[in-house]
């Protein structure tokens, strides 16, 4: 097997997709190693599960940094210092500028709580029950400028069931989360994903089988 690559994890909360991708990475097959959890909240689950995991964390709060930039800087200056070659943002809860993004260019990946391109920012789920729309979902893709935008890697849908509370729907993308990411950012490390004209292209011959189908197996 090729080298694994090494990857950072940016979080601010409780930190479930953090956990799929820690027990991913804990496989001896899996692509990629964790090598650094990094929380701008300080105390937050997240960083509970890494530590569990053995897998060293760092706090950097936003709130000791004049700007946004700075406090990227500092983010930065961690990744490098930890020979990170592939950033997942895994609820992270900041927005990004363009000098991250573009220091990390088609090499960040988010998970977003719906299809996109619908309902980016906040309140996915009680935004898809209100339109009525008859399946929700998740979307892992590469990260631009503009927020929740990015060419797609892998997507699942999930019904919406007549009687779904935000919560209830919530739960059930969670599931196919926690199944996405891990699948995306195998893709992404195997050099299984080529970016052409905006798009994710994906190469590898079991594709069709394994990440068409939705939910996810
Ligand atoms: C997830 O729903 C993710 O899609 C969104 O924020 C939430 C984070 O949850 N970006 P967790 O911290 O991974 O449990």
């Amino acid at each position: 097997m090729a080298e694994k690559k090494r990857v950072g994890i940016l979080i601010s909360g409780r930190g479930s997709n953090l956990q799929a991708l820690l027990d991913a990475a804990a496989k001896p097959d899996y692509p990629a190693q964790i090598v650094r959890v990094i929380s701008n909240v300080p105390g937050v689950l997240g960083l509970e599960r890494a530590q569990k995991a053995g897998i060293p964390t760092a706090v950097i709060s936003h709130k000791d940094y004049a700007d946004r930039e700075n406090f990227e800087r500092a983010v930065n200056k961690q990744l490098e210092a930890d020979g990170v070659e592939i950033v997942c943002l895994a609820g992270f809860m900041r927005v990004l500028t363009e000098y991250f993004v573009t220091c990390w260019n088609g090499r960040l990946l988010n998970i977003h709580p719906s299809l996109l391109p619908l309902f980016k920012g906040l309140h996915t789920h009680e935004r898809a029950i209100g339109e009525g729309v008859r399946f929700a979902g998740c979307t892992v893709h590469f990260v631009v400028p503009e927020m929740d935008s990015g060419p797609i890697i892998v997507q699942a849908a999930v019904p919406v069931l007549p009687d779904d509370t935000p919560d209830l729907l919530a739960a059930r993308v969670l599931e196919q989360e926690h199944v996405a990411y891990p699948l995306a950012l195998a893709l992404v490390c195997e050099g299984k994903t080529r970016i052409e004209k905006g798009l994710v292209r994906i190469t590898d011959a079991n594709w069709p089988k394994t990440g068409q189908i939705s939910p996810l197996p």
